[in-house]
C-alpha cells in the first residue's frame, strides 16, 4: 500500500528516485510524485497515473535536478487518484515535503483543528495533515518537530520528510508501516521494501516502530520518540538484484510459478533430517522442546487472503497428521471477534509481507493475552517476522507480482513441515507412514515443475473461456481450499467473477447460477471422496456446465463425468495442493493474459495491505 524511496548522496536523486519507485509499484500505481532539493528549494512534481507518467513529465528525473529528494507511489485510500491527492504534500510555502504510507485515523480532528488555524489544504488525503502541523511546530529544528507532530497522530505512518532549510538531511519515522533504511558508497536511502534499492546496496536497517532516522548522505542516526539517540545493527540482505528482475518472463506472475520447485526446495530441504537412517523434521525456528509441543492442545491460524487458504489447508493437514483441532480465521474477523483463547493453545499467523495490518494486530491481540505466536512469514525483517514469538520463513525470495504464487506455495509447505513435526513428536505416525510423508515431501518440487511443462495445454483451455462471465470452483476437504485460492486467483487477476464452493454446499442455492456452458472448475484429489465428487459433477453438467476436473493420475473415472481433464501427479493426499494450484494458477494468468489484463498489478489492489 504505498510504496516511498528517499535518497540523499553524490548522485543525481531524482533517477534513483524514480528506479526505487518502479520495484515498489506493485504497492500501489495509481499516482506518482517526488520532492527534490535543487540546491535553493524544494521542486515537487506528481501525476497521477502509473509511474511512467512521472517518468515522462520528468524526462526519468533530468527536470528535477538535486542529489536529495523524497517520492512515492500511491494506493489511494483517503482521496480517489488525482494529481492533488498525490504524494508528496508540503505545507503552503513549499519549504516541506511529506510521503507517506498508513492512515491518520485522527485526520479529520487534525485537519479541522489546522482549518481553524487558518490553515488551507489543497487534498483530501490524510496525509495532507502532516505537513501543515509540521509547519505549525516548525521552529528550526526538525526532530522535534517531527516528534511533536507523531505524538499527536494516531494511525499508522511510514514517512519521508524534507525541510528545505535542511538540505542535507532527510528525515524518516515510521510505526505499523514498513520502512528500510540502506547505506552505501553513494549515499544513503530510505525505502518501503528492499528490491527498491537493492541495485545500490545491501546494508540496510530495520526501522522499528516509532522510531525516526536521519539520513546525512554518509551516515545516519537513530532516534527514539524521546529524542534519544537509539543504536541499531544494520542488516545484510542475501537475494541478488536479479531476484526482483523479470529475467526474460513477460511477466513477475509467470516467473514466480516458474520458481515453485526451487521455492519449495529452499523452505523444505533446510528442516528435513534424512541420514544415517534417522529421519526427522528440524524446525529450530520454533524455539520450543519436543515436550512443549506435546503439550499444544489447540492450534489458532490467522491470516489474510491467500495466506488465509494457506490456513485452511493447514487446517486439514494438521487435524489429519497431527490430530489437533485447529480453527482459521481470517484476520480482520479475529482481532475483532474477541476470540476464545484457551489455555494450552497456539497461535499461527501466515503472512507474505509481513505487514498485513489486518494479521498484525492479530498478533498483538493474542500475544497481549498471553500466548505464543508462531508467524509463517516471508519478508525478512518484517513487522510481524519481528514481534512473533517464533519466525518460520518461508524461503519465497522477493515475491513482485501482486498476485501470489510462490509465497502461497511456500507457506503451504510450512505447514506441512508443522504439521509432521507435531505428529512425530506426538507419536502419532509410525516410522513407516512417516518416511513416506517424507518421501512424498521431497517429491513435491519435480512434480511442480512436470506441471509447470503443461502450460501450452492450459493456455489453449484457458483461451476458450477469455469472455466467461462466471467460473465456479467446487472441492471436498483440502481440495476446497485449494477451490478457494484458484478462484481468487482467477478473478483478482482478470476480473471474472468467479465463486469458490464446498462441491456439497452447491444444491443448498448456488446450482442455480449453473447455465448452458458456465465453467465448473472440481478439484478431486482425495481419493476417499472421489466418488462423492463425482455426483457433484454429474449435478452440475446435469445444468449445463462444463466440467474442468483437476485430479490423479490414477482417477480415469474422472475422465468419463468431466469434459477436460488435467492429472497432477500421485502424491500424498495431504500434499495435494501443492499440485492442484499449479494447473489452476496457470489457468488464471492465461486468462488474464488473454483478457489483456495488466497481470502483475491488477486493477485496486496493493501487494501490502497494510492498512485494515
Ligand atoms: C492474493 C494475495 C493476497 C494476500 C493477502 C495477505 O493473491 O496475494 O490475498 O495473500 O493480502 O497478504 P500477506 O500474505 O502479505 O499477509
Amino acid at each position: 500500500m504505498c510504496g516511498i524511496v528517499g535518497y540523499i548522496g553524490k548522485e543525481q536523486a531524482a533517477s534513483i528516485i524514480l528506479d526505487g519507485l518502479s520495484k515498489l509499484e506493485y504497492r500501489g500505481y495509481d499516482s506518482a510524485g517526488m520532492a527534490i532539493f535543487d540546491g535553493e528549494k524544494l521542486r515537487t512534481k506528481k501525476a497521477i497515473g502509473r509511474l511512467k507518467v512521472l517518468e515522462n513529465i520528468t524526462r526519468g528525473g533530468e527536470t528535477l535536478p538535486g542529489c536529495s529528494g523524497i517520492g512515492h507511489t500511491r494506493w489511494a485510500t483517503h482521496g480517489a487518484p488525482s494529481d492533488k491527492n498525490a504524494h508528496p504534500h508540503t505545507n503552503a510555502a513549499g519549504t516541506i515535503a511529506v510521503v507517506h504510507n498508513g492512515i491518520i485515523e485522527n485526520y479529520i480532528s487534525l485537519k479541522k483543528k489546522m482549518a481553524d488555524k487558518g490553515y488551507s489544504f489543497v487534498s483530501e488525503t490524510d496525509t495532507e495533515v502532516l505537513a501543515h502541523l509540521l509547519d505549525y511546530y516548525y521552529k528550526g529544528n526538525p526532530l522535534e518537530t517531527i516528534i511533536r507532530v507523531l505524538q499527536r497522530v494516531e494511525g499508522s505512518y511510514a514517512l519521508g520528510i524534507l525541510f528545505a532549510d535542511h538540505p542535507g538531511e532527510i528525515y524518516a519515522a515510521r510505526k505499523d508501516s514498513p520502512l528500510i533504511v540502506g547505506q552505501s558508497a553513494l549515499g544513503c536511502f530510505i525505502a518501503s521494501d528492499v528490491p527498491a534499492i537493492l541495485k545500490y546496496t545491501r546494508t540496510v536497517y530495520y526501522m522499528d516502530n516509532q522510531e525516526i532516522a536521519v539520513l546525512r548522505g554518509e551516515n545516519i542516526s537513530f532516534y527514539s520518540m524521546d529524542e534519544e539517540e537509539v543504536a541499531k545493527e544494520s542488516a545484510t540482505v542475501d537475494w541478488d538484484a536479479d531476484a526482483a528482475e523479470k529475467a526474460g518472463y513477460e511477466h513477475f506472475m509467470l516467473k514466480e510459478m516458474y520458481e515453485q520447485p526451487r521455492t519449495l526446495e529452499d523452505t523444505l530441504s533446510p528442516r528435513i533430517l534424512d541420514k544415517d537412517g534417522e529421519k526427522d523434521i528440524v524446525i529450530e525456528e520454533l524455539n520450543m522442546t519436543a515436550e512443549e509441543l506435546r503439550a499444544v492442545r489447540k492450534i489458532h491460524i490467522v491470516a489474510c487472503g491467500s495466506a488465509y487458504h494457506a490456513g485452511v489447508t493447514g487446517k486439514y493437514v494438521l487435524e489429519e497428521l497431527a490430530r489437533i483441532p485447529v480453527e482459521v480465521d481470517l484476520a480482520s474477523e479475529f482481532r475483532y471477534r474477541n476470540p476464545l483463547l484457551e489455555e494450552g493453545c497456539m497461535v499461527i499467523v501466515i503472512s507474505q509481507s509481513g505487514e498485513t495490518a489486518d494479521t498484525l494486530a492479530a498478533l498483538r491481540e493474542s500475544k497481549a493475552k498471553g500466548f505464543r505466536v508462531l508467524g509463517i512469514v516471508n519478508v525478512v525483517g518484517s513487522s510481524i517476522a519481528r514481534e512473533a514469538d517464533a519466525c518460520l520463513y518461508t524461503w519465497a525470495g522477493p515475491e513482485i507480482a501482486v498476485a501470489t504464487t510462490k509465497a502461497y506455495s511456500a507457506q503451504l509447505a510450512a505447514v506441512y513441515l508443522l504439521a509432521m513435526k507435531f505428529a512425530r513428536v506426538r507419536g502419532i505416525l509410525a516410522d513407516r507412514d512417516f518416511a513416506a510423508l517424507l518421501a512424498d515431501l521431497k517429491c513435491l518440487p519435480d512434480q511442480i515443475e512436470l506441471l509447470l511443462g503443461q502450460k501450452q495445454k492450459i493456455q489453449r483451455f484457458a483461451n476458450r473461456y477469455l469472455g466467461a462471465r462466471d467460473i465456479f470452483f467446487i472441492g471436498r476437504g483440502i481440495d476446497y481450499a485449494i477451490s478457494l485460492e484458484g478462484s481468487l486467483k482467477l478473478k483478482e487477476i482478470s476480473y471474472i467473477h468467479s465463486e469458490a464452493y464446498a462441491a456439497g454446499e452447491m444444491k443448498h442455492g448456488t446450482i442455480s447460477l449453473i447455465e448452458d456452458g458456465t465453467l465448473v472448475v472440481a478439484v478431486s484429489t482425495q481419493p476417499a471422496l472421489y466418488q462423492k465428487m463425482i455426483s457433484n459433477i454429474v449435478e452440475v453438467k446435469a445444468r449445463g456446465a462444463f466440467v474442468m476436473a483437476v485430479t490423479n493420475e490414477e482417477n480415469r473415472e474422472m475422465q468419463k463425468v468431466s469434459d477436460y481433464c488435467v492429472y497432477i501427479p500421485e502424491t500424498h493426499p495431504c500434499f495435494t495442493n501443492s499440485l492442484a494450484i499449479i494447473p489452476l494458477q496457470l489457468f488464471a494468468y492465461y486468462v488474464a493474459v488473454g483478457r489483456g489484463c495488466d497481470v502483475d498489478k491488477p486493477k485496486n489492489l496493493a501487494k501490502s495491505v497494510t492498512v485494515e
